[in-house]
């Protein structure tokens, strides 16, 4: 009984302090656009407003956009290999059904992966990464996503050796939520920079993790919602870099600019300067 109240003040500890940050975040009255350069633009799954998520096209889209990376997620098929997909099953974004894990790529490559999000793209196909890899190493800087580690054991050597064909690896980032994944990551590959995706709970992180974090990986990226100006200062402090995501929201990306964070991740991938969407709260 003991133990559980405990559980519940700090539930509610947690609950308070959040709603208190993400109001911080709402507070201003006067509104200014903002420019964007000088960050990084990094394509979400690629330019995935205007292509289906992680195919082709979107990160066709993504390069022709001017984005300076383009992200995409990795999973590991039945018969072992790295495949481009956000979820774990092919059904959100595929005519089809089950999970990548117990499919082989030549069930995989059956799909179709564009006709849900529009009739213009029917016919498209999942990739993997080696193909990914294959048509835009050296073209953009890449950001991989080790999506779910511990479905598919022995992942990260697999990523090692598709990586391994490649000489300069220093416009490559890995990334994945799974810390210890990421650590396994920076011991295998030591020169690649290393990514660390923070959940919600990360507006209760300490410094001494934020020091333990920027030991191994370059960047601590956050979801817009759950940053603010301290943490962003406090990877910096550690000579961490941050980039923030947000799927499509432009008024939390220009906010987050203004906590000095290093680069933004989003659907829309590049922004003009000038665009009227851009407005930030002061
Ligand atoms: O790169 C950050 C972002 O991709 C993490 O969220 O769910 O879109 O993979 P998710
Ligand atoms: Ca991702």
């Amino acid at each position: 009984m003991g133990e559980w109240r405990t559980k519940g003040y700090w539930l509610w500890i947690g609950l308070v302090g959040t709603c208190l940050v993400l109001l911080v975040g709402f507070n201003g009255q006067r509104l200014q656009q903002v420019e964007l350069n000088g960050i990084m633009s990094i394509a979400h799954r690629g330019a995935s407003s205007y292509a289906p998520e992680n195919t082709r096209s979107a990160f066709r889209k993504g390069l022709d956009l001017g984005a300076d990376f383009l992200e995409c997620d990795v999973h590991l098929s039945k018969d072992g290999v790295l495949i481009i997909m956000h979820d774990e099953t092919v059904d959100r974004t595929t005519d089809g059904k089950g999970f990548i894990k117990d499919m082989t790529l030549e069930e995989l490559k059956r799909l179709d992966a564009g006709r849900k999000f529009g009739d213009a793209f029917e016919g498209e196909k999942i990739i993997t990464l080696d193909e990914f890899l294959d048509e835009f190493y050296g073209k953009i800087g890449l950001i991989i996503e080790i999506k779910k580690p511990k479905l598919y054991p022995g992942i990260e050597e697999q990523v090692v050796t598709l990586l391994e064909k490649y000489d300069d690896l220093s416009n490559i980032i890995i990334q994945s939520f799974d810390v210890e994944s990421m650590r396994k990551m920076h011991a295998l590959l030591p020169d690649v920079q290393i990514a660390v995706l923070m959940k919600p709970s990360a507006l209760l992180l300490s410094t001494k993790k934020i020091e333990d974090l920027t030991s191994f990986a370059t960047y601590i990226n956050f979801n817009i919602s759950y940053t603010n100006k301290w943490l962003v200062d406090q990877v910096h402090k550690y000579d961490g870099k941050v980039l923030v995501w947000s799927k499509k929201d432009h008024l939390l990306i220009a906010k987050s600019y203004q906590y000095g964070v290093d680069g933004i991740i989003t659907d829309f991938s590049k922004w003009p300067a000038n665009d009227p969407n851009l407005l930030v709260q002061e």
